[in-house]
């Protein structure tokens, strides 16, 4: 690459994975119209479920043919501006979440479209959008309350990790579930009550001896069999905020043959809500204007997955990555 281009990443066409779909493609970095902004992208979170639906043609509130942009949030350094553009001066720091703007070294960018931002790390980036759904989701689709019981699921997760400390920061007895001994760990410092380690200790048993009164809320972002004991053990009026289904996005969606859950549902007068963020958009900024407050005032803490991704081109093995499970805390690439 000379200095006057960049790489993105593009799919190119539909495909059963991620990395069957993409290519890298090198383009001129772009001049800025008199409205846009030219951001310098330093991190790009890796939303690995999201990335590998797009890449099948799976998300059905998106009508895209290939090729188109990939990636969503990125946070980097603003190295050109238009002439129109008062907000933001050259090497400020600029955190976007427009769908393909991510996965690129480089973006053009309506300034209005872009937010200014302190620094461009990668702590940030995770409290935006990542941390902002846990907060809507939990508020506005959990109607999330105080001294309640409040279950996580991949609570060592990118999402997971910010919506434990968000229900404990609300007065409430939180549980969270992972599959490590690091992973514990992490939860424990972020004050879970109750770690559930699924490779040491069965959920459904420990939902039963411990919870008999079962779980006012869920935050569950697995899917499959997790998603079937937590709905079994809703308390009364108990809510279930499908956040996503992690465990289907590597594969196949597995085909249910079973009483409709209605049967599970109405008897304890609970219920089971979708989340996407993009349809609670008049939440976001609220909500991002507290969780930095939060943040800044260390009343929360931001966990980045240890394992280092450079470039674009490690963008497919990061996406594995997070797909294996393996992450700890939010993935995000470094350009
Ligand atoms: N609805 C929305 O608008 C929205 C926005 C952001 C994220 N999300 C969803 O939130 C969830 C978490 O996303 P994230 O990007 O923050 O990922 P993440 O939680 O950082 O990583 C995924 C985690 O899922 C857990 N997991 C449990 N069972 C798994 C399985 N069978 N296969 C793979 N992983 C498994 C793994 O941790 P353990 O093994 O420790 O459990 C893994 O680390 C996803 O479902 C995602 O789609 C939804």
């Amino acid at each position: 690459m000379n200095s006057s281009t960049y790489k993105k990443l593009v799919a190119k066409r539909f495909a059963q994975n991620f990395k069957s779909a993409i290519e890298i493609i090198e383009l001129p970095i772009p001049k800025p119209t008199p409205d846009e902004i030219i951001i310098r992208n330093k991190f790009a979170g890796v939303n690995a479920g999201f990335d590998t639906l797009i890449c099948r043609g799976d998300v059905s509130y998106i009508n895209l043919t290939p090729p188109f942009d990939l990636g969503v949030e990125a946070v980097g350094e603003v190295i050109a501006a238009g002439e129109n553009v008062k907000d933001f001066q050259i090497g400020e720091a600029a955190l976007t979440t427009v769908r393909g703007g991510g996965y690129r070294e480089y973006q053009a960018i309506n300034a209005s479209l872009a937010f200014k931002v302190r620094e461009a790390t990668p702590e940030i980036l995770t409290l935006m959008p990542t941390g902002v759904s846990a907060l809507v989701a939990l508020e506005q689709v959990g109607e999330m309350k105080s001294q309640e019981v409040v279950l996580v699921t991949a609570a060592a997760g990118g999402t997971g990790h910010i919506a434990v400390q968000l229900a404990k920061l609300a007065g409430n007895h939180v549980i969270g579930t992972c599959g490590s001994d690091a992973k514990a760990h992490l939860l424990k410092d972020l004050g879970c009550d109750r770690i559930i380690n699924y490779r040491t200790e069965n959920l459904n048993q420990v939902l039963q001896e411990e919870y008999p009164n079962g779980v006012n809320l869920v935050f569950e972002c697995v899917g499959r069999q997790v998603f079937d004991t937590c709905v079994d053990n809703l308390a009364v009026r108990g809510r279930l905020v499908v956040i996503g289904f992690v465990s289907e996005y590597g594969n196949n969606f597995e085909p249910v043959t079973q009483p409709r859950i209605y049967q599970k549902l109405f008897w304890k007068a609970a219920s089971v809500r979708g989340f996407l963020m993009p349809m609670y958009k008049e939440y976001m900024v609220e909500a991002r204007d507290r969780l930095f407050h939060l943040f800044d005032s260390k009343k929360i803490k931001v966990a980045i997955d240890p394992t280092e991704f450079q470039g674009i081109e490690s963008i497919p093995t990061a996406v594995e990555h997070l797909l294996s499970g393996r992450n700890c805390g939010k993935v995000v690439v470094m350009f």
